[in-house]
């Protein structure tokens, strides 16, 4: 398998499918319309959406069944870097390679352009025309990740490690599990769920997703200090001056590297019940993980 045109087939496809998600055109307000437009087809690896299929597929289910919670997911991880950018929160000026929305729109289209793509992907989950009961667990999975004891609770831990020197290794754990961890595990649990996975597929694959998801957060840590701006299409160097803790600070950046590749590997020893033939698209990605260079 060719993880690189596998990558950028997927990641075509949900550019081309999410559009087809939004909403028409309002005849006012159009700005809230554009910013969010903006926002989710600038740039973007599809990450969260491409191990959506992914762990639809290893499961034996179909790849078109999985992209509307795909589709829905990418529009949550979009809300959530639209805010992580603002001027409250990281106060970063590129994103994908563009300017951050609230650069290009303002401040206050920014934090509504967040909100309506979180509610659009719910609107999408519960418009979708699937098996009920699959379809609530999936969009049970994708709000329990996003929300209050999950993404939200990781972005709120982030912020009041801000600036502190006394952080232990428990609490950095805990941000990066939750603020970025917990919305990628959903991704391939809600894939597993969407193709009729067996309780013992899909908590494989949520165990997977947890390794993956904290090996994805320290290479971010790690890329924002030895990545090139240009390929990562976001600003370097913005937690350290944020007084971010990250796993550079603990480990240095050859020691976070190897933090990250030993949760590569345990990714990929959860997928031991999968057959080697159907577990290599998942085993592929969590290698790029720490191999990625953007
Ligand atoms: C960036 O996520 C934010 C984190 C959770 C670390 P990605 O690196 O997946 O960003 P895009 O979607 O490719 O822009
Ligand atoms: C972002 O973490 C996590 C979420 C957006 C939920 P970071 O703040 O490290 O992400 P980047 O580096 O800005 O993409
Ligand atoms: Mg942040
Ligand atoms: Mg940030
Ligand atoms: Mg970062």
């Amino acid at each position: 398998m060719e993880l690189r045109s596998y990558l950028k087939e997927r990641k075509e496809l949900i550019d081309r499918e999410i559009l087809k998600f939004l909403p028409p055109e309002p005849a006012f307000g159009k700005r809230l319309y554009e910013a969010v437009k903006y926002s989710l087809t600038v740039g973007g690896k599809r990450l969260r959406p491409i191990l959506c299929m992914a762990g639809c597929e290893i499961v034996g289910g179909e790849l078109k069944d999985a992209l509307t919670p795909a589709c829905a997911i990418e529009m949550i991880h979009t809300y959530s870097l639209v805010h992580d950018d603002l001027p409250a929160m990281d106060n970063d000026t590129l994103r994908r390679g563009h300017p951050t929305t609230w650069v290009k729109f303002g401040e206050a289209t920014a934090i509504l352009a967040g909100d309506a793509l979180l509610n659009r992907a719910f609107e999408v989950l519960s418009d979708w025309e699937f098996d009920c009961s699959r379809k609530v667990r999936v969009i049970s999975e994708i709000a329990r990740a996003s929300g209050m004891l999950g993404m939200v609770l990781g972005q709120q831990c982030d912020l009041d490690a801000e600036g502190r020197s006394d952080v232990t290794l428990e609490e950095l754990l805990f941000i990066h599990r939750h603020k970025t961890g917990r919305l990628i595990t959903a991704s391939v649990v809600s894939g597993g769920i969407t193709g009729g996975g067996s309780e013992e597929e899909i908590e494989a694959l949520r165990r997977y997703g947890d390794h993956i998801g904290l090996a994805f957060q320290i290479i971010d840590d790690v890329l924002d200090v030895v990545g090139d701006q240009e390929k990562l299409g976001k600003n370097v160097g913005s937690d350290l001056e944020k007084g971010k803790v990250t796993f550079v600070t603990f480990f240095g950046v050859e020691g976070a590297k190897k933090r990250a590749e030993e949760e590569v590997e345990k990714a990929i020893d959860s997928l031991s019940l999968f057959s080697s033939q159907k577990r290599e698209p998942l085993e592929a990605i969590a290698r790029f993980i720490v191999e990625r260079e953007y």
